[in-house]
């Protein structure tokens, strides 16, 4: 079959070409569409045999349920035994968007289309050719994402054409897609609204609208691949390039040296190697081919790039892919997702424990001293040294005097205690630092070359508070009472965070 491709402007939708691609899909031909996330493969959703092309076309499982694509939300009730209160609400809060509710299917909908399954996907794009072909068409569009099975999923029209030429009647090219990776999938059928793939809407937004809790299924969070998701889709080995893939974690400084060391060991292996990193970070690597995912503080350039990256790795016909991870903060689940499963679930975490903690201030004679006396109040999971130096330290002095009389105040003994110039050498591999300044974090980062600034932090920006913890020399005495108070107040929150990482490890 010759696959025909038309071009069209979004803004400046051409109604002939859209009225031949809408007569196709009503005839149940099989037309590749752009969509917000990323390029669909459509058909009849309400034709078996249309279905049946689609699962060909692909090379997919047929039990791998499809997506039912609306462009009215009356449409819904056509596929829907009945319309739960919460798909309105998710309907009015994000559709046409980069979401699809399961219900339970109506006696519309053919087994072909839900993969045998009683329940049925539903989503309504957010993209002007999408929805105008639905309406063109008369006909509710069952689309997977227009891949062969197993490749990343088409965020152009020629990833495409490179999967799918030949095989079905007709691409829409209208340009790259917006987000890049596929809808979150929510399930509506069960008592609590569950995720069952990570996307672009958020389980915490979802929740907001809902106004209760909404669950992440457990199979697609878990570290391995043992436990098996609920969307049939989300067990395969989905979005592989071609290479062997492996993430790195860990702080900057410890992921770019850890794969140039996988590099120049690969390499002596005579392997081509590729790279996948950040605006950031991209400089600093040594492999044959160093692929960028934009700026890490962009998220978005991240999720869109994923997938033409990963088919770019085909093209370049790379044996390894070694790459950065992106735990970013709010589609990072959607994004690590994806990696993961590229991945193969392959990841060195170069993570350390920490075993050490020292509090840094000025003239180590006051708040970084009150500072390791509170964290000795405190219960760690797994002890840590704790310690405290000064910034610049002439000799060793004792404790200010009104920092004694508080902390003894306060039933926390003082014995011993003289202040330590900071060295280089306090500062292992597996020592936390904390400054109570943003600028003595920066003294400290600038004087020691050796050290990792990501081991380096501002004690109260590290537990999420705006105000840094002043210093006192000049107050009263009860100006250093205050002092102490807040050090405290941010203490408990330092000590709770520490044994929240450590449970997670
Ligand atoms: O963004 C998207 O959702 C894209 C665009 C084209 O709309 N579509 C897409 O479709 O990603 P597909 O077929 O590649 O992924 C659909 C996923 C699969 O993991 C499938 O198992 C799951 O949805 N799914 C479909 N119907 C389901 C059902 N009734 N119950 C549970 N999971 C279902
Ligand atoms: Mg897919």
């Amino acid at each position: 079959m010759e696959t025909k491709i038309i071009n069209i402007d979004q803004n400046n939708i051409d109604s002939e070409l859209m009225a031949e691609a809408g007569r196709l899909i009503a005839e149940g031909e099989l037309v590749a569409f752009p969509t917000e996330t990323v390029y669909g493969l459509g058909g009849d959703a309400l034709d078996p045999k249309a279905s049946k092309k689609i699962y060909s076309a692909k090379g997919r499982p047929s039990d791998n349920p499809l997506i039912v694509h609306i462009a009215d939300f009356s449409d819904m009730a056509r596929v829907a035994k009945t319309i739960p209160e919460d798909a309105r609400k998710l309907s009015d809060a994000f559709w046409p968007g980069p979401l699809t509710m399961i219900v339970q299917k109506s006696d519309a909908v053919p087994d072909a289309t839900t993969g045998g399954m009683d329940t049925v996907a539903v989503r309504m794009p957010n993209h002007p050719i999408a929805l105008d072909l639905i309406r063109r068409s008369g006909c509710l569009i069952a689309a997977p994402s227009a891949n062969t099975s197993g490749r990343p999923s088409p965020t152009e029209a020629a990833h495409v054409a490179e999967d799918l030429s030949g095989k079905i009647a007709m691409i829409i090219d209208g340009g790259p897609v917006g987000i890049g990776i596929e809808s979150t999938i929510i399930d509506l059928t069960e008592e609590t609204p569950m995720v069952l793939r990570p996307g672009y809407i958020t389980p915490a937004m979802l929740s907001e609208v809902l106004g209760r809790e909404v669950v992440i299924d457990p199979g697609i969070i878990a570290a391995d691949d043992t436990r098996k998701p609920k969307a049939p889709g989300m067990k395969y080995k989905h979005y592989a390039p071609k290479a062997n893939m492996v993430i790195v974690d860990g702080t900057r400084k410890r992921v770019i040296e850890k794969i140039n060391e996988l590099v120049a060991e690969h390499k002596d292996d005579g392997k081509k190697i590729a790279v996948i990193a950040t605006e950031e970070t991209k400089d600093c690597y040594e492999a044959d081919v160093v692929l960028s995912m934009g700026s890490r503080d962009d998220e978005d350039s991240i999720a869109h790039e994923l997938y033409r990256i990963l088919r770019e790795c085909d093209d370049l016909d790379v044996d390894v892919i070694f790459s950065e991870s992106f735990s970013t903060p709010r589609i990072g689940q959607a994004i690590m997702n994806r990696m993961l499963k590229a991945a193969g679930h392959q990841v060195i975490d170069t993570r350390v424990t920490y075993d050490k903690i020292i509090f840094v201030a000025q003239s180590g004679t006051c708040r970084e001293q009150m500072a390791k006396e509170i964290m000795k109040e405190f219960a760690l999971k797994v002890p840590m040294d704790v310690e405290a130096r000064g910034l610049v330290v002439q000799f060793p002095e004792p404790l200010n005097q009104k920092a004694e009389a508080v902390l003894i105040g306060n039933g926390i003994s003082t014995e011993g205690i003289v202040s330590e110039q900071l060295e280089e050498s306090d500062i292992t591999e597996t020592t936390m630092v904390f400054t109570m300044e943003s600028s003595q974090r920066d003294k400290i980062i600038e004087k020691f070359e050796n050290v990792d600034p990501e081991q380096v932090f501002v004690l109260s920006q590290y537990v999420g508070d705006e105000l840094e913890i002043l210093d006192p020399y000049g107050g009263t005495l009860q100006n250093y009472g205050l002092c102490y108070e807040s050090l405290r107040a941010t203490i408990k929150k330092l000590v709770k965070m520490l044994n929240e990482n450590h449970q997670e490890q």
